[in-house]
Protein backbone atom coordinates (compact mmCIF):
# COMPACT_ATOMS: atom_id res chain seq x y z
CA UNK A 1 0.00 0.00 0.00
CA UNK A 2 1.36 3.48 -0.62
CA UNK A 3 1.88 5.58 2.19
CA UNK A 4 1.01 9.49 2.22
CA UNK A 5 2.99 12.14 2.78
CA UNK A 6 2.92 14.31 5.38
CA UNK A 7 5.29 16.62 7.67
CA UNK A 8 6.59 16.64 11.00
CA UNK A 9 8.28 20.03 12.14
CA UNK A 10 10.65 20.00 14.67
CA UNK A 11 10.67 23.29 16.07
CA UNK A 12 13.13 24.53 19.25
CA UNK A 13 16.24 26.30 20.78
CA UNK A 14 19.82 24.97 19.26
CA UNK A 15 20.39 22.05 21.01
CA UNK A 16 17.51 21.09 22.05
CA UNK A 17 17.55 18.25 20.33
CA UNK A 18 15.53 18.18 17.20
CA UNK A 19 18.16 16.47 15.08
CA UNK A 20 18.39 13.77 16.90
CA UNK A 21 14.84 12.93 17.68
CA UNK A 22 14.34 13.89 13.93
CA UNK A 23 16.99 11.40 12.64
CA UNK A 24 15.70 8.27 15.06
CA UNK A 25 12.34 8.73 13.88
CA UNK A 26 13.16 8.92 10.16
CA UNK A 27 14.71 5.23 11.41
CA UNK A 28 11.41 4.24 13.07
CA UNK A 29 9.22 5.07 9.74
CA UNK A 30 11.44 3.79 7.57
CA UNK A 31 11.96 0.51 9.14
CA UNK A 32 7.67 0.55 8.80
CA UNK A 33 8.32 0.93 4.87
CA UNK A 34 7.65 4.41 4.54
CA UNK A 35 9.55 7.13 2.19
CA UNK A 36 11.52 10.05 4.38
CA UNK A 37 13.16 12.62 4.08
CA UNK A 38 15.19 14.54 6.46
CA UNK A 39 15.98 18.22 6.30
CA UNK A 40 17.81 19.78 8.90
CA UNK A 41 18.59 23.61 9.32
CA UNK A 42 21.96 22.96 9.80
CA UNK A 43 22.78 21.09 6.40
CA UNK A 44 19.85 23.07 4.97
CA UNK A 45 22.53 26.38 5.68
CA UNK A 46 25.15 24.84 3.76
CA UNK A 47 23.56 24.11 0.05
CA UNK A 48 19.65 25.45 -0.34
CA UNK A 49 20.23 28.60 1.84
CA UNK A 50 23.31 28.59 1.37
CA UNK A 51 24.33 32.90 2.23
CA UNK A 52 21.46 33.72 4.42
CA UNK A 53 22.16 34.64 7.88
CA UNK A 54 20.49 35.02 11.28
CA UNK A 55 18.22 38.10 10.64
CA UNK A 56 14.55 37.63 11.00
CA UNK A 57 13.86 37.86 7.05
CA UNK A 58 16.79 35.71 6.38
CA UNK A 59 15.23 33.10 8.73
CA UNK A 60 11.66 33.03 7.50
CA UNK A 61 13.41 32.92 4.17
CA UNK A 62 15.01 30.09 5.45
CA UNK A 63 11.85 28.36 6.47
CA UNK A 64 9.70 29.31 3.38
CA UNK A 65 12.78 27.49 1.50
CA UNK A 66 12.64 24.27 4.02
CA UNK A 67 8.49 24.37 3.84
CA UNK A 68 7.61 24.60 0.39
CA UNK A 69 10.62 21.60 -0.28
CA UNK A 70 8.73 19.47 2.41
CA UNK A 71 5.57 20.69 0.77
CA UNK A 72 6.92 19.00 -2.77
CA UNK A 73 8.18 15.50 -0.85
CA UNK A 74 4.40 15.70 1.01
CA UNK A 75 2.58 16.12 -1.86
CA UNK A 76 4.62 12.78 -3.51
CA UNK A 77 4.21 10.42 -1.01
CA UNK A 78 7.10 11.07 1.02
CA UNK A 79 7.48 12.02 5.00
CA UNK A 80 9.32 15.21 5.20
CA UNK A 81 11.07 16.24 8.30
CA UNK A 82 12.25 19.20 9.11
CA UNK A 83 14.66 20.31 12.19
CA UNK A 84 15.20 24.18 12.12
CA UNK A 85 14.78 26.22 15.38
CA UNK A 86 12.08 28.05 13.26
CA UNK A 87 11.86 30.74 15.95
CA UNK A 88 8.78 32.66 14.33
CA UNK A 89 5.27 31.57 14.87
CA UNK A 90 3.81 33.41 12.23
CA UNK A 91 6.40 32.00 9.16
CA UNK A 92 6.01 28.46 10.83
CA UNK A 93 2.08 28.75 10.69
CA UNK A 94 2.27 29.75 6.84
CA UNK A 95 3.91 26.79 5.95
CA UNK A 96 1.46 24.49 8.14
CA UNK A 97 -1.30 26.11 6.23
CA UNK A 98 -0.07 25.46 3.11
CA UNK A 99 0.96 21.55 3.76
CA UNK A 100 -2.12 20.80 5.75
CA UNK A 101 -1.07 17.61 6.81
CA UNK A 102 1.39 19.02 8.92
CA UNK A 103 2.85 17.78 12.88
CA UNK A 104 4.72 20.42 15.21
CA UNK A 105 6.69 19.24 17.64
CA UNK A 106 8.42 21.65 19.88
CA UNK A 107 11.10 20.39 21.40
CA UNK A 108 11.35 22.27 24.99
CA UNK A 109 14.59 22.97 27.10
CA UNK A 110 15.39 25.04 29.67
CA UNK A 111 18.06 27.90 28.13
CA UNK A 112 20.39 27.42 31.73
CA UNK A 113 19.96 23.33 30.37
CA UNK A 114 21.14 24.52 26.80
CA UNK A 115 24.19 26.14 27.45
CA UNK A 116 25.44 24.07 30.24
CA UNK A 117 25.38 21.31 27.82
CA UNK A 118 26.07 23.74 24.63
CA UNK A 119 27.03 20.61 22.32
CA UNK A 120 28.52 23.16 19.50
CA UNK A 121 30.22 26.23 22.28
CA UNK A 122 27.80 27.93 20.64
CA UNK A 123 26.25 29.11 23.94
CA UNK A 124 29.02 30.53 25.30
CA UNK A 125 30.13 32.91 22.89
CA UNK A 126 26.75 33.99 22.70
CA UNK A 127 26.85 34.74 26.15
CA UNK A 128 30.38 36.39 25.91
CA UNK A 129 28.40 38.66 22.80
CA UNK A 130 30.81 37.00 20.88
CA UNK A 131 27.77 35.88 18.26
CA UNK A 132 24.91 38.20 18.06
CA UNK A 133 21.42 37.67 17.48
CA UNK A 134 21.78 33.82 18.89
CA UNK A 135 18.10 32.43 19.73
CA UNK A 136 17.34 32.28 23.30
CA UNK A 137 20.15 34.21 24.69
CA UNK A 138 20.20 37.88 22.11
CA UNK A 139 17.47 37.13 19.78
CA UNK A 140 13.44 35.66 20.01
CA UNK A 141 12.02 32.42 20.10
CA UNK A 142 8.34 32.09 19.93
CA UNK A 143 7.38 28.69 21.35
CA UNK A 144 4.12 26.85 19.39
CA UNK A 145 0.63 27.78 20.84
CA UNK A 146 -0.94 24.30 20.22
CA UNK A 147 1.91 21.69 18.77
CA UNK A 148 0.60 18.57 18.47
CA UNK A 149 3.99 16.87 20.37
CA UNK A 150 5.98 18.74 23.09
CA UNK A 151 8.89 17.11 24.19
CA UNK A 152 10.97 17.89 26.93
CA UNK A 153 14.87 16.97 26.33
CA UNK A 154 15.38 18.15 30.08
CA UNK A 155 13.22 15.74 31.81
CA UNK A 156 12.94 13.30 29.25
CA UNK A 157 15.34 10.53 28.00
CA UNK A 158 15.69 10.18 24.21
CA UNK A 159 14.15 7.26 23.76
CA UNK A 160 11.25 8.42 26.00
CA UNK A 161 10.29 11.53 23.31
CA UNK A 162 10.84 9.06 20.60
CA UNK A 163 7.93 6.20 21.90
CA UNK A 164 5.99 9.56 22.43
CA UNK A 165 6.48 11.17 18.72
CA UNK A 166 5.70 7.20 17.64
CA UNK A 167 2.36 6.90 19.40
CA UNK A 168 1.10 10.19 18.97
CA UNK A 169 1.89 10.21 15.09
CA UNK A 170 -0.36 6.77 15.42
CA UNK A 171 -2.86 8.17 17.16
CA UNK A 172 -3.17 11.24 14.80
CA UNK A 173 -3.75 8.56 11.99
CA UNK A 174 -0.49 8.75 10.05
CA UNK A 175 0.85 5.34 10.88
CA UNK A 176 -1.54 2.93 8.82
S1 LIG B 1 16.57 29.12 11.77
O1 LIG B 1 16.38 30.17 12.78
O2 LIG B 1 16.73 29.68 10.41
O3 LIG B 1 15.52 28.08 11.81
P1 LIG B 1 18.53 27.01 11.62
O4 LIG B 1 17.87 25.88 12.36
O5 LIG B 1 18.49 26.96 10.12
O6 LIG B 1 17.94 28.41 12.17
O7 LIG B 1 20.06 27.11 12.04
C1 LIG B 1 20.39 27.13 13.40
C2 LIG B 1 21.84 26.69 13.62
O8 LIG B 1 22.72 27.68 13.13
C3 LIG B 1 22.13 26.56 15.10
O9 LIG B 1 21.94 25.25 15.56
C4 LIG B 1 23.58 26.99 15.20
O10 LIG B 1 24.40 25.87 14.99
C5 LIG B 1 23.77 27.94 14.05
N1 LIG B 1 23.74 29.39 14.39
C6 LIG B 1 24.70 30.27 14.03
N2 LIG B 1 24.36 31.51 14.39
C7 LIG B 1 23.16 31.44 15.02
C8 LIG B 1 22.29 32.40 15.63
N3 LIG B 1 22.60 33.70 15.66
N4 LIG B 1 21.12 31.98 16.17
C9 LIG B 1 20.81 30.67 16.16
N5 LIG B 1 21.58 29.70 15.59
C10 LIG B 1 22.75 30.08 15.01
Amino acid sequence: MEHKGFTIWFTGLSGAGKSTLANLIAEDLRARGMKVEVLDGDVVRTNLSKGLGFSKEDRDTNIRRIGWVCEVLSRNGVVAIAAAISPYREVRDEVRSKIGDFVEIYVEAPIDVLAARDVKGLYKKALAGEIKNFTGVSDPYEPPLNPEIVCNSATETVEQSRAKIMSRLAELGYLV
